[in-house]
């Protein structure tokens, strides 16, 4: 397989304009979820890139940073069970940050404003920056993010609008483990008991879907933490509701819209999030 240091090296090589382009950015550590992503790519272009690259600037904290899980040698392997229609883009921070390592300024409005803007200050910014480097840098016809980050989709949606980036965004479905914890690089570093706990998340948010609660958002919260305080090693850090088309907080839900619920929740140290639609109440 093809690894690139440079996003030069990487058009250079790929330069005819006849050639459609999906980039997969991650940050390594793969997992199942990540492949989603590429296999849809590899079914939808002649060429995909993957690019793995730990971003500091989405990191509103240095010791989260410093812990992240990584392992090129076995995302190669990963990778490698593709063809060499896949190939590696591994940057170091000059490529993607020639004037140094800082955030952008956005103006996201109120997509950015609460659950992860809200709880990770600047996290957004850091990732509209690097993605915006990315795009600007490779200039993939499609691009491919996970809904397990929803939030983060439709900041990536509305950064590229709002700088013509020209980009097709191609949401796709969570994957879970077959427990139903949703796939991410940081389950990795759950111990065993934290991995065990962990499964309860999805296992109350999918029993809150089942559960006819009424239409107050408190109800389906207190149910959360409640459910979830039967598990020591787990602490619910917020719950929310939201709408989707604005990814504000609701308290009461609404006809003729569409919910999702938001949540972060710490195991042990290591913060989860997870997502899920909310049917008809
Ligand atoms: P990372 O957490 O490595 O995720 C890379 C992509 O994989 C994201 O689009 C994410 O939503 C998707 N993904 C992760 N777990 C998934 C799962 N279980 N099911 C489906 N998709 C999943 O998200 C980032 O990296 C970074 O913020 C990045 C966009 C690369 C910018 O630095």
């Amino acid at each position: 397989m093809l690894v690139f240091k440079t996003a030069h090296h990487l058009r250079s090589r790929f330069k005819s304009n006849l050639q459609t382009i999906g980039l997969v950015p991650t940050m390594g550590a793969l997992h199942k979820g990540h492949l989603s992503l590429v296999k849809k790519a590899c079914e939808e272009n002649d060429k995909v890139v993957v690019s793995i690259y730990v971003n500091p600037t989405q990191f509103n904290e240095v010791s989260d940073l410093k812990k992240y899980p990584s392992n090129l040698e076995k995302d190669l392997k990963l990778l490698q069970s593709f063809s060499n229609q896949v190939v590696l883009y591994t940057p170091d921070h000059k490529d993607l940050y020639p004037d140094g390592i800082q955030s952008k300024t956005y103006d996201f409005g109120t997509i950015a404003a609460h659950m992860e803007g809200e709880y990770r200050v600047g996290h957004f910014e850091g990732v509209a920056t690097v993605v915006e480097a990315l795009f600007r840098k490779i200039q993939p016809q499609k691009a491919y993010f996970g809904e397990k980050d929803f939030q983060q989709l439709q900041i990536i949606k509305a950064l590229n609008a709002q700088k013509k980036l020209g980009v097709t965004i191609v949401p796709c479905p969570i994957v879970r483990e077959k427990d139903g914890l949703a796939m991410s690089s940081r389950n990795r570093l759950l111990t065993q008991s934290q991995r065990q706990a962990a499964a309860q998340i999805y296992t109350v948010l999918d029993e809150l879907k089942k559960r006819k609660l009424g239409k107050e958002v408190h109800a389906m919260k207190d149910f959360f933490i409640k459910e979830l305080s039967r598990e020591k090693e787990l602490k619910v850090e917020y719950f929310f509701v939201a709408s989707t088309n604005d990814l504000v907080p609701v308290t009461t839900i609404q006809e003729g819209f569409i919910y999702r619920i938001f949540t972060a929740v710490f195991a042990g140290k290591t913060r989860l999030i997870d997502t899920v639609e909310l049917g008809r109440i």
